[in-house]
């Protein structure tokens, strides 16, 4: 029985109409980024229904099609006449051109990459950027003649028709990405475009506290709630966020498997724990998980045992110290929802969550993050005064360090690993590198390795360094770290963990790779 949580309202919005453009939710973060509330809707959705959002700004997206093609996706006119400030990017502006009288043609001056760029710093879009600079171009039709109304600002060697405004009616159009970070300057297009909306910069970490915490109360009134803690920040947020709305209404369960990162179980127990008044209830489950992993080798087995046994420990927590629950907390975030929800999108996740909770255990759900994305998650937990260990850390699997031990999970080969991976995290640290690492962790295979240690040979076990760089997990690349931060770790390692002689760094992107070995 999930709940049907309603968007943010009172906060000034602009809906980003999604064309099928992988930028989507670049462009809802890049609004998000000056403190607007944006929120990406299919591209068929009705006007009135748009309209009835009372969006300040509406922004069409990119999409890989040509408006030439029969059974592309179209805009309603009416959309353009409503009095509401329009920013059409790449495919957006050529609908938009084409929709209201200009000329879209197939010139075949492809433009794909990074293009020089004039603009007309008298526009109201260029007024804060400079007069030449880099745009990202990436389209094969080409908008050939403004329509009635609109003057062109904006212009490269291959596309006479880069930019056009009709200030008068408030519409605006892109042909290159403003979005993407290889514009550098495209930033000032969105806040030119937002002060042309009027839109209030209220999307902030205390107003979505603020409006989350009220939608909360209201969803839960004075029943019980039951969230599930990883150790992750999405969970702890979640989590933090229900307890501000409804107090000692919220019983926390985290389940230790055994299979966490060092010092992970404290954190939490700390900021969840004795010095809050959440009710946190720890299951010590390792031996439980141990035993019903032994002997097993094969990482997809692995996988489903943790996931099953996981659901049955976190069941037995909830009946025993939240019997009436009728809430379920669930970090879901918003590019999930979207991924769920648009069937435009070209960029589908298809990653399962094994290791978290089902959404079927009979309990409505309360998904306080459900409209927020990641780096919005961090800076809300930071608000609510998370210690920074939760709030920036690194993802991590479900089934947690059992898929980092090739083949068999035993007591001893988790100490091992947790240990390198403790010190690969500080090494890290040390380094001022983890924010830029996506994810960074230690790897125990299943071979040993000769080595000299103390004038002695040694036969022991290799430790493989992982870390790669990434945006969503999609894809990623080893992380081009300083050879002399990797001296250090694996220094440290062979000399801190008894049992390892070598450690090695996997230089493997993904793909072909993928970022855990299991
Ligand atoms: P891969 O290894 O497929 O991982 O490149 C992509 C992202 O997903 C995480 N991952 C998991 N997360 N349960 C999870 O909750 C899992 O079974 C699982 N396997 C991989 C991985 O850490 C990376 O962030």
């Amino acid at each position: 029985m999930p709940a049907a949580p309603t968007p943010p309202h009172d906060v000034d919005t602009v809906l980003v109409l999604d064309f099928g453009a992988q930028y989507a939710q670049v462009i809802a973060r890049r609004i998000r980024e000056a403190r607007v509330y944006s929120e990406i809707v299919a591209h068929d959705t009705p006007v009135a229904a748009l309209l009835a959002r009372r969006p300040a700004g509406i922004v069409l997206s990119g999409g890989p099609r040509s408006v030439h093609v029969e059974g592309a996706p179209r805009v309603d006119p009416a959309l353009f006449e409503a009095g509401v400030p329009v920013l059409g990017i790449c495919y957006g502006q050529q609908l938009m051109a084409a929709t209201l009288g200009g000329e879209v043609a197939r010139t075949g001056d492809a433009e794909f990459g990074p293009t020089p760029f004039t603009a007309e710093v008298d526009s109201d879009l260029f007024a804060q950027a400079p007069a030449e600079q880099t745009v990202w171009m990436s389209h094969n039709d080409t908008v050939v003649r403004a329509p009635a109304g609109f003057r062109v600002v904006g212009s490269t060697p291959g596309t006479p028709v880069a930019a056009f405004e009709d200030t008068a009616r408030r519409l605006y159009g892109v042909q290159y990405h403003p979005e993407v970070s290889h514009t550098p300057h495209g930033q000032e297009v969105f806040t030119a475009f937002l002060h042309a909306t009027g839109a209030r910069p209220a999307w902030t970490p205390h107003n979505v506290i603020e409006s989350a915490v009220g939608a909360i109360r209201e969803q839960v009134g004075e029943a019980t709630v039951l969230c599930g803690l990883s150790g992750g920040v999405d969970s702890a947020v979640a989590a933090a966020l229900v307890h501000e709305a409804v107090g000692e209404q919220l019983t926390c369960v985290f389940v230790d498997h055994g299979l966490l990162r060092a010092d992970e179980r404290a954190q939490v127990e700390e900021a969840f724990g004795a010095s809050s008044k959440a009710r946190l209830v720890t299951v010590d489950a390792a031996d439980r998980f141990l035993a019903k992993l032994a002997g097993v080798t094969d990482p997809e087995r692995k996988r489903k045992i943790i996931g099953t046994e996981f659901i049955r420990v976190f069941e037995d927590a909830g009946r025993e110290h939240a019997p009436d629950a009728a809430f379920l907390v669930q970090g879901t975030l918003y590019p999930d929802v979207i991924e769920s929800g648009s069937a435009t999108a070209a960029l589908i996740k298809s990653h399962h969550n094994v290791g978290g909770l089902p959404d079927d255990l009979g309990f409505a759900l309360v998904e306080p993050l459900r409209w927020l994305f990641k780096d919005e998650v961090r800076r809300v937990g930071e608000e609510l005064g998370l210690p920074g260990e939760i709030v920036w850390r690194q993802p991590f699997p479900g089934p947690g360090l059992a898929v980092r031990i090739i083949g068999d999970v035993t007591a001893e080969r988790l100490a091992l690993v947790r240990a390198a991976d403790a010190i690969v995290l500080a090494e890290l640290a040390h380094a001022g590198l983890d924010r830029d690492i996506w994810q960074a962790f230690a790897v125990l295979p299943a071979i040993r390795s000769v080595g000299v240690q103390g004038d002695e040979r040694s036969y022991g076990h290799p430790i493989i360094v992982r870390a790669v760089t990434s945006e969503d997990a999609m894809t990623a690349d080893f992380a081009r770290i300083d050879f002399d931060v990797l001296a250090r770790m694996a220094n440290r390692i062979v000399n801190e963990v008894p049992g390892i002689n070598r450690v090695a760094y996997d230089v493997t992107s993904k793909p072909p790779g993928t970022i855990e070995w299991e």
